[in-house]
Order: structure tokens, then sequence, then C-alpha cells
């Protein structure tokens, strides 16, 4: 499928699939969007719940590695050592990254170098990249996950449900569920009613809660303990 690269509201770049007219990111601000669903939302509300000294955090959808930036940002700023997973099927190309060049909107001086090691890290491995933040990528469709009891943060960054409904239905989310450990917590950008209703048949605990600019809401789930 042919995508381009799109410079959001907030600066910050993001690619554009198409033929979908669907995006990887939020186009009022593809930072402040992470920013506000997977590192406030997420990060910030699992440590001040539990005051963990290690997170697990599995993403669904690595795609740019904004996700993956942002988290290794605040590891290093918290002094919190993250784990971070990431699950994708279709990784972007050494072009499309060099074109997204995020560390121009980053205010921390190695992002450039970061980001490059994001990609460049080799799948399948335990890479430890900084001295609070280690990665995993595993090139893997979602259904095929066979993950048990390992995450405390999922990350749901998968396309939206007018593109791709079926990974917004109860097989796919059960992988998630199966993955969370107890009390584990999981966001996303979407508020869709029917997914919504998915996740709770499953037993996720879903809030709707504030979502980033430009977007009234957003989803925060949990594993009951
Ligand atoms: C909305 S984009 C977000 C990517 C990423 N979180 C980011 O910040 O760039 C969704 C990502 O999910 C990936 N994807 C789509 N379907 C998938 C599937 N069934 N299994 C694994 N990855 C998938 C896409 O290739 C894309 O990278």
């Amino acid at each position: 499928m042919k995508r381009s690269i799109v410079t959001t509201k907030d600066g910050s770049k993001t690619i554009r699939l198409e033929e979908w007219n669907e995006h990887y990111h939020s186009t009022h601000g593809a930072v402040q969007e992470s920013m506000h669903v997977y590192i406030r939302a997420g990060l910030d509300h699992f440590l001040t719940k539990y005051q963990a000294d290690e997170i697990s955090v599995l993403e669904a959808g690595f795609g740019t590695g904004l996700n993956a930036l942002l988290a290794q940002e605040w590891s290093e700023k918290t002094k919190t050592h993250i784990h971070y997973t990431g699950v994708e099927a279709f990784p972007i190309s050494e072009e499309e990254r060099h074109a997204l060049d995020y560390s121009k909107v980053m205010p921390a001086a190695n992002a450039k170098d970061i980001f490059y090691q994001l990609h460049e890290a080799r799948w399948e491995e335990v890479v430890p990249l900084t001295e609070h933040f280690k990665l995993t990528k595993h090139q893997l469709f979602f259904a095929e996950m066979e993950m048990k009891n390992v995450a405390d943060v999922v990350f749901y960054d998968a396309f939206g449900p007018r593109v791709q409904p079926e990974l917004w239905e109860v097989p796919v989310f059960q992988k998630f569920y199966e993955a969370l450990k107890p009390g584990g917590v999981f966001v996303t950008y979407c508020v869709k009613g029917t997914a919504k209703r998915a996740m709770q048949s499953i037993g996720f605990e879903v809030d709707i809660i504030e979502g980033p600019p430009g977007k009234r809401h957003m989803m925060r789930a949990s594993k009951p303990c």
C-alpha cells in the first residue's frame, strides 16, 4: 500500500496510508497525541498507581517507533526501568525513518541517536539501549502472539476500526488481555462503543477519559487484580 510522510499540526510528522486515508498518528499532532495517550495516561498513571521501579510495556504496532522514543525519554526522566516490547507485522523502511526525523521535535540531545538505535535493534532479541531502557521487537501479527502475564502496560496503537475492524474485536483483545499481568493497564486512542463492549466482555474494566487535543476522549482499561 502506498505510504507518504505528512506533517501534523504540532509540527511532528507521521505516515499516511493513501489508499485507506489513514494516518499512523492524529493529524492534530503526532507527538502531542502519543504523549497524552501513551505516556501520560499510560506510564504516568501506572507509576502513580503502583510506584513501580520497572515497567514492562507491550506496544501493538511498533510502526514509526515514536511511542518507543517517548517512552525511552520518560524512562530516563523518571529513572524507571522499562522493558519495551514492540509487535509489528510491517516495519517501516529506512527511507521513511529518515524522513520522519523525530529528533527535530524532541528536546533530548540524544533523540536522533536513540531513534536510530530503536530501528537498528535486531528483531526477536532483548536489546539494552540505555541505562533504564531495553527493547524487544517481534515481527508478528497480533493474532500470532502467545504472551501470558508479561506486560504491565499495553499501548494499543493499531489502525482504527474503520480500516481494520478485526483488530478491535474479542479475539485480538483477548491476546492482549492474556499478555497483561493482573492490575495491568491498557491504553488506546479509540473509544468506539463496539470496541469498548468487546473489551468489557473479556473482563477488562474500561474507563473513558479525556482525550488528546483534537479528540474528546480516549480509552483506558485495566485487568482486574
Ligand atoms: C496506527 S499505526 C501506529 C504505529 C506506531 N505505534 C507508531 O507510533 O508509529 C499501526 C501499526 O500497526 C501495524 N499493524 C497493522 N496490522 C497489524 C497486525 N495485524 N499485526 C501487527 N501489526 C499490525 C501497522 O503496520 C502499523 O505500524
